[in-house]
């Protein structure tokens, strides 16, 4: 049970003012009737709140998909320069909205941003091992020694093993695009590895988190909610 301002405020798109104001002024309704009491306590779950003649369709915890632009940094709040959670429209805003697994600030591709804690420590927790797919752009020619580098496990020049992973080589030449494949999220992982092997990274895509694949039709800087079947790839 929770006060009716502050599961209607829990929703993001509403300070907690403005919320009570509409309550007070007689344009909430639960379960059919006018409800001018903030104070007032229900079951989110259960009860159906209107707000202006619309129904608020109410969320415990979002779940958002950005293809994040480079130049933009991937954490909650910075105060120099713009981040993920400052990049989403204002109806997708909510407070502690976090990104699940950090990309660097040049790299593009898929974020996921919620305030669920929970979803984040399972996408991140390392035994779960969840595949997350990139595509890659390099200095220099790849071979097959390099893929077979990547299926061995990679020695970071710090001494750190990483697991085993894939690099397919999608096109070859002097500026080679490939998809690598990792487990984990160390920090550059794949600039790391690819350092390893004595080429330079100049362009990195993060395309999907486990079966969450980016959406094509996401232009960078955009969002969306996931949907129901995208939340459930993560139980
Ligand atoms: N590996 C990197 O080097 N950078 C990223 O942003 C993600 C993976």
């Amino acid at each position: 049970m929770q006060r009716l301002d502050k599961l209607i405020a829990s929703q993001g798109t509403r300070s907690r003012s403005e919320t009570v104001r509409l309550i007070r002024s007689g344009q909430v309704t639960v379960n059919g009737a006018v409800c001018r009491d903030p104070s007032a306590k229900y079951d989110a779950d259960t009860c159906v709140v209107t707000i202006a003649g619309q129904q608020l369709s109410y969320r415990q915890y979002v779940y958002i998909m950005m293809n994040k632009p480079a130049g933009i940094l991937c954490v909650s709040r910075d105060p120099k320069a713009p981040t993920v959670v400052d990049l989403l429209p204002q109806e997708m805003k909510r407070k502690n909205l976090f990104p699940a697994g950090r990309l660097d600030k040049d790299t593009v591709g898929l974020v996921l941003l919620t305030d669920d804690g929970d979803l984040a420590h399972r996408i991140l927790a390392p035994k779960r091992e969840i595949v997350k797919r990139y595509q890659v752009r390099l200095d220099a020619p790849l071979s097959d020694e390099h893929c077979r580098a990547f299926a061995k496990g990679i020695t970071l020049a710090d001494g750190t093993r990483c697991l085993p992973a894939e690099l397919l080589i999608l096109e070859n030449g002097e500026q080679p695009l490939a998809e690598v494949r990792i487990m984990e999220g160390r920090y550059h992982q794949i600039k790391r590895m690819f350092g390893v092997l004595d080429r330079g990274v100049v362009w990195l895509k993060r395309i999907s988190i486990g079966k969450l694949e980016l959406d094509p039709s996401l232009s960078e800087g955009e969002s969306r909610f996931l949907t129901d079947e995208e939340c459930g790839f993560f139980e």
